[in-house]
């Protein structure tokens, strides 16, 4: 396998990834997630990481998450009060169970109806989908997190986050 030589490979970028993992993932299915469009969502919840594709969660994960800003994965990302519920109103109206449903479907798969889980990297669909990524890999100094999705889905800002 060619693997270090070229920086891309199959839309995930190539960080010492095993064979294994990317032989599967070229195999991969048409996992697409609308990208956030919406202005002042891109503007406030895509400056500390890439701005997640609402479909990616339940609408009661993200009314929860909306209401808990000052204390958000230990950061402050409290809001202005109308710039708060405009993002909340595009992330519900788009949610994996409202508006995003045809794209969400799949990864909402193990989560119970009602619940609020708060990352995408918890869902048990995701976790499954990326059980062959080993440690050193999620070490890596160009990953550094799991929630650093364009680290290795070159298109993720796109809404791909497979190879085709
Ligand atoms: C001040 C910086 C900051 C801002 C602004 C911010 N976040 Fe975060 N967010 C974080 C941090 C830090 C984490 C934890 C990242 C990690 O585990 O690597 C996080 C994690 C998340 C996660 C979970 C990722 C996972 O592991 O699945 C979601 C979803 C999320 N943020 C959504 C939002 C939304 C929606 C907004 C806008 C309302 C927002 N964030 C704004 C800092 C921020
Ligand atoms: C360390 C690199 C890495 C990071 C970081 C990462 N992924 Fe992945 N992801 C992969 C690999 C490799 C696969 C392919 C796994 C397979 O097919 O078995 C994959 C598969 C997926 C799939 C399934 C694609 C398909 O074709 O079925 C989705 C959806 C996905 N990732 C979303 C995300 C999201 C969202 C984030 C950030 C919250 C993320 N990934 C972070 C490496 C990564």
């Amino acid at each position: 396998m060619d693997i270090p030589v070229r920086p891309v490979v199959a839309g995930l970028l190539v960080i010492g990834l095993t064979a294994a993992v990317l032989t599967k993932a070229r195999a991969g299915g048409d996992d697409y997630f609308p990208p956030v469009k919406d202005k002042p969502t891109v503007d406030e919840c895509g400056s500390c990481h890439m701005a997640f594709p609402p479909a990616m969660l339940p609408a009661a994960s993200w009314r929860r998450m909306m209401v808990e800003l000052d204390d958000h994965f230990g950061d402050n990302a409290s809001l202005d009060p109308q710039t708060a519920a405009h993002v909340t109103r595009y992330l519900v109206d788009n949610a994996a169970d409202a508006g995003g449903r045809r794209y969400g479907r799949k990864l909402m798969k193990g989560v119970a109806a009602g619940a609020s889980p708060q990352r995408i990297t918890e869902l048990p669909k995701w976790v499954r989908e990326h059980d062959e990524v080993s440690r050193s890999e999620w070490q890596h100094k160009d990953v550094g997190s799991k929630a650093n999705c364009p680290a290795c889905h070159v298109d993720a800002n796109d809404g791909y986050f497979e190879d085709d």
